[in-house]
């Protein structure tokens, strides 16, 4: 067993790691205040390498591992969750969902420029009453020979306003359940396709989230993703690889959190010493660090298994259970660390607190994990 990253992984920890440094922690605090989507900065991220990293570089992307991915997810989420998640669902969901099942064609028209970074795309499963239950699909796809007309409403979508590109999980054969759903690709601008309102979040808040309304939309039929039916298991494929970057992600929350605890705690002093020599905020530093070294070891597990192919459902699972728990922990802890000034927005622990928050439920809520999970073991 090899616990080593290699040269190259090193290289790329740190090039994220400056990036976060350099170029997204001066602006956040405005951006999560504002609202603001870090457009800017986005393009810069994906000039970097960082929006298609694990993409073949004939389609324009890194051509890196998964491994990598970790680490560039873990630095750029140390600083901004709502720059990692636009990060996350391009190189997990879009990029990955179109190179492993798209056409030519398909790979060709949307993949490159999206591996490149000069697009963004969306992933449009959840509707407003079908989330974690995904079956459940009303958008509908009714098959029209040539192109499918799509009507029905998305909600919650990551970079809802700011993609180019959508696919779409939507219901052609009611009668066939989860055999009759299709993925489509949408392009923005495609006549009745609505971006509906922009959600006010918690955390995240430089992200942008909207509901998306489709009135008679005509795809055209070689916008579909693989076989007629074959969109529900598209999806659960790629929100399993999509798991392992928001445990990236938690991960990357709950070590910025524990990172500026630990600054903090040697700089502050009480009772005539720094907080670092009392046993009451040891314990909790303590604490961190295990639980972070654990959640980083489930994140590269998964990654490991999806680099040497093998099945990285459960694990990936495991790694967002754990990660996601960790990073609500971590930040929660790290702003108690920081007393009275963790709960003001300077300090940058408040909002990682409420940043962490969406990594038990994005992508499949702790308890959606568990059922994954428990199904891996009874299997
Ligand atoms: N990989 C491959 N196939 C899978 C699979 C996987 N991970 N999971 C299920 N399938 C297959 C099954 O084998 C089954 O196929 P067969 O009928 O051929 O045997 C089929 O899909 C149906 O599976 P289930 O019977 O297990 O389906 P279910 O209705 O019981 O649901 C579930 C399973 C795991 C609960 C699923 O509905 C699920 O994952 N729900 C959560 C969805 C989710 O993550 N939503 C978040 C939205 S996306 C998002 O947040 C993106 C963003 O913007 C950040």
């Amino acid at each position: 067993m090899e616990f080593n990253y290699t040269e190259e992984h090193l290289m790329i920890q740190k090039a994220a790691r400056d990036f976060a440094q350099d170029v997204l922690k001066p602006g956040v605090i405005e951006r999560d205040e504002l609202q603001k989507f870090p457009k800017e900065e986005i393009k810069k991220l994906g000039e970097l390498g960082f929006l298609g990293m694990m993409v073949d570089p004939k389609y324009g992307g890194g051509g890196m591992d998964a491994i990598s991915y970790v680490l560039a997810m873990e630095e750029i989420s140390k600083v901004d969750a709502s720059v990692s998640v636009v990060m996350s669902v391009n190189n997990s969901l879009v990029c990955w969902g179109l190179e492993t099942f798209g056409t030519e064609e398909q790979k060709q028209k949307y993949l490159v420029p999206l591996a490149k970074g000069e697009i963004i795309g969306a992933f449009c499963l959840s509707e407003p009453e079908a989330g974690s239950d995904a079956t459940s699909q009303k958008t509908s796809a009714i098959d029209k020979g040539d192109h499918y007309l799509v009507n029905g409403t998305k909600n919650w979508i990551t970079n809802g306003s700011s993609a180019s590109v959508y696919l779409v999980i939507a219901q052609t054969h009611a009668e066939k359940g989860h055999k009759g759903i299709n993925a489509l690709i949408l392009e923005k601008g495609m006549p009745g396709f609505v971006v509906g309102k922009k959600e006010n979040k918690l955390g995240i808040r430089g992200s942008d989230t909207h509901s998306l309304m489709f009135t008679d939309v005509k795809v055209p039929k070689e916008n579909r993703i693989g076989e007629d039916g074959f969109g529900f298991k598209f999806a659960m494929k790629t929100l399993s690889g999509g798991r392992i970057g928001i445990a990236s992600q938690a991960l990357g929350i709950a070590s910025g959190a524990y990172e500026l605890a630990l600054a903090y705690s040697k700089e502050r002093k009480a009772f005539g010493k720094p907080i670092s020599q009392h046993q009451a905020i040891q314990f909790k530093l303590a604490d961190m660090a295990t639980q972070i070294d654990a959640a980083r070891l489930l994140c590269l597990k998964a990654a490991w298994l999806k680099d040497q192919h093998l099945d990285y459902t459960q694990a990936g699972a495991m790694a967002k259970v754990f990660a996601s728990r960790v990073a609500m922990e971590t930040a929660t802890e790290a702003v108690q660390v920081h007393g009275g000034y963790g709960y003001v927005k300077e300090y940058h622990v408040e909002r990682l607190m409420r940043d962490a928050k969406i990594t038990q439920i994005y992508e499949g809520t702790t308890e959606i994990q568990k059922i994954v999970i428990s199904r891996g073991i009874l299997a």
